[in-house]
């Protein structure tokens, strides 16, 4: 017989946004956008796995090198029998390194997908039968407060990936300030953060030579086609995406090949030749400015680890 597993679900039921209400924001706008949550339907999420296998696109496999190359020293200051949180947890993938090498107490998985969140924390607390795993369907991006916690134990909030990126500076320190409340006193950050770089090397991530970045920005217009019953031409875009120096951020825009009209569950939305669609901000950071922004939230930096190329790092944190 198989032991019980150690897993708790809750659903806090979020309020997703609506994509109609941010579609007809989005481009009414002078700079028609489209806030970058929505690339993530099924197709999104798989051409988002395929990005992070192209030869460019960098990121993934360095912050993966930079935690196996450092995991004693990071799992030594996460600290066994913690509580360990991952807001956005997705496939939690990466949290394994972790995993295999240290003992939290609970792993808790934070993400807006219900099904998918079940099935991952399933499938986690059948492989590793010491751990509590505890996943909460919930919106990581508001304030939130957690349904259940282990008491007295120490907490560590675990962010990779440097989705950081995506937020805006202003919108990243509340963020933070929220991961904060999550972790408390004495507890930690351990969060990947891409870092400035020389141009050529972002331009190149953002713009893989098999085309799978532009086929992951374009879907976002397939997605508000089957949702909304619109009526993008997926031809009469061209995939944009390049590094901004003043902004310190990779912009990634939708270019019309046309002066075309799009209807949208009957509203009419014109678009010029040449006009763009703004779809994502990806913000890169010195570890000096992140350390700056995190401070701002009430963060103390302890460590930074970096690979040999300086392209990306992974900060650990704590806080009060
Ligand atoms: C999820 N996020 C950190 C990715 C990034 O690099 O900003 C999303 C992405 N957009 C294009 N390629 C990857």
């Amino acid at each position: 017989m198989s032991p019980a597993l150690k897993l708790r679900f809750y659903d806090m039921e979020p309020e997703t946004s609506s994509l109609y209400d941010d579609v007809m924001n989005g481009l009414s706008l002078a700079q028609k956008s489209i806030p970058p949550k929505h690339f993530y339907d099924e197709s999104g999420s798989i051409l988002f796995d395929a990005i992070c296998e192209t030869d460019e696109y960098y990121p993934t496999r360095t912050e993966m090198s930079i935690l196996e190359q450092n995991l004693k020293e990071i799992t030594t200051l996460l600290q066994n029998d913690c509580v360990l949180i991952e807001p956005g947890s997705g496939s939690s993938q990466k949290v394994r390194v972790l995993l295999d090498s240290f003992e939290p107490h609970t792993y808790m998985p934070l993400d807006i997908s219900s099904d998918y969140l079940q099935n991952i924390a399933y499938g986690l607390a059948k492989e590793y039968p010491n751990l509590h795993v505890t996943a909460a369907c919930v919106d990581f991006t508001s304030p939130l407060e957690l349904p259940y916690y282990p008491e007295n134990k120490r907490r560590v909030v675990f962010f990779p990936g440097s989705s950081i990126g995506n937020f805006e500076p202003k919108k990243a320190i509340n963020f933070l300030v929220n991961m904060a409340s999550l972790a408390q006193k004495k507890g930690g950050l351990l969060i990947g953060v891409d870092l400035k770089k020389e141009q050529a090397i972002l331009n190149a991530a953002y713009n893989d030579s098999k085309g799978v970045t532009a086929a992951f920005n374009l879907n976002v217009l397939q997605h508000i086609n089957q949702r909304l019953e619109a009526n993008f031409d997926l031809n009469a875009f061209k995939h944009n995406a390049f590094y901004n120096p003043k902004l310190g951020r990779v912009e990634m825009h939708l270019i019309s090949k046309q002066d075309q009209q799009i209807l949208i569950s009957d509203q009419h939305f014109t678009l010029k030749q040449g006009e763009s669609i703004h779809t994502e901000n990806s913000y890169k950071y010195t570890i000096d400015e992140f350390q700056f922004l995190a401070k701002q939230a009430g963060f103390t930096p302890i460590k930074v680890w970096t690979d040999p190329q300086q392209l990306f790092s992974i900060h650990y944190m704590t806080f009060g």
